[in-house]
């Protein structure tokens, strides 16, 4: 039996992506980002999903034709199945089961927040289970326990805003667009990350974040100052900010690892693509013994290629599922303990 040929979909939200795999081998992937967004400064759940509809077909086409495959050398369709976009995610599930129907091979849902985790691997036929999860987002800030693939223990999460939503917030108040993530990543590298020491707030009895204060407070910083001073020391204080939510992201995770016991540690999600969050991590996990897995940066924001792989571990324990499952924009990881 040769390695199958997983195709992968992603539509979850506001990037359009397929991916090829044979087997745990990545072939090719193309992610396509809706520009439609940018002037509206955030998300239109309507428009994603008319652009995916518009653009899916021609990004799987797109797929097959650098690989020099055609659809009948496919093994099987590996789709985002939660979470998401209600409208977006339908329009990915539903392309993904028509062609597994039409092509008679299995059908592989996927929890998009799996396949961030699992990123780190691509490429791997062995996982270096247990690990503790960084995973940070655009909806999701938590610690957590990963037993194996489908066995996770959370460990703690953000009470309020997300560490990407927090990102995205200050720099819509700082004026300098959207997504903020990146954009805040860039500016503070000529700024100075000492320059305004923004609060850090963490809870002595557990390992919870929580950004909205921080948000608040970079809002109540720019109210205080004159608009020139603000435009003037933008860097500084993009890079003030960013120095804040990284400082609490790192050091709670250290904390967490050392006092379970976890000798590795794997970061996960968009904003696991922070220079200054990978850099402090690369730091911090090396003064304390420890390993870190940071994915390759184009696997830290949307894409197919980590669905794919995650279709991958389910074509080989062969755990397909039925043309009838639904999108399920609210699914979370099951934490069984
Ligand atoms: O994982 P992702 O692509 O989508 C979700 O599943 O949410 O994460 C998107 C989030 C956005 O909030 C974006 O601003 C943030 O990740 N992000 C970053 C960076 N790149 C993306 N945040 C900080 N620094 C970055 N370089
Ligand atoms: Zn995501």
């Amino acid at each position: 039996m040769h390695e199958p040929i997983i195709l992968g979909i992603e539509t979850s939200c506001d990037e359009t992506a397929a991916a090829l795999f044979r087997g745990p081998e990545i072939i090719h992937q193309i992610t396509a980002t809706q520009l439609v967004h940018t002037s509206f400064g955030g998300v239109v759940p309507e428009y994603a999903s008319r652009e995916h509809n518009k653009l899916l077909g021609p990004v799987v086409k797109g797929v097959l034709e650098q690989a020099e495959m055609d659809l009948s050398m496919i093994d099987g369709i590996a789709v985002t199945q939660g979470p998401g976009l209600a409208g977006s995610l339908l329009v990915g599930l539903s392309y993904a089961k028509g062609l597994a129907l039409g092509l008679d091979v299995p059908l592989y849902g996927i929890n998009h927040i799996e396949g961030h985790i699992f990123a780190n691997f691509i490429g791997q036929k062995d996982l270096p289970t247990p690990f503790l999860c960084l995973l940070v987002s655009g909806g999701h800030t938590q610690i957590i326990h990963v037993e194996s693939p489908q066995s996770y223990k959370l460990i703690g999460q953000t009470r309020d805003d997300a560490a990407g939503e927090a990102f995205d917030k200050v720099a819509r108040l700082l004026g300098i667009g959207y997504p903020g993530g990146p954009l805040i990543d860039k500016l503070s590298r000529s700024g100075n990350a000492g320059f305004h020491r923004f609060p850090r707030s963490t809870f002595p009895d557990s390992y919870d974040f929580s950004f909205s204060g921080l948000k608040t407070n970079v809002l109540q910083y720019i109210q205080k100052h004159e608009a020139d001073f603000i435009r003037n020391h933008l860097a500084d204080i993009a890079a003030s900010f960013q120095e804040a939510v990284v400082d609490v992201l790192s050091s709670r995770t250290i904390q967490a690892a050392h006092d379970l016991g976890h000798e590795r540690i794997v970061l996960a999600g968009g904003v696991a693509a922070n220079s200054r969050l990978r850099q402090r991590m690369t730091e911090l996990t090396h003064t304390h013994g420890l390993e870190v897995f940071q994915p390759d940066l184009r696997y830290c924001t949307d894409n197919a290629a980590m669905i794919a792989y995650m279709g991958y571990w389910k074509a080989l324990t062969k755990k397909q599922d039925s043309l009838d499952i639904a999108a399920i924009p609210n699914l979370k990881l099951s934490f069984g303990g």
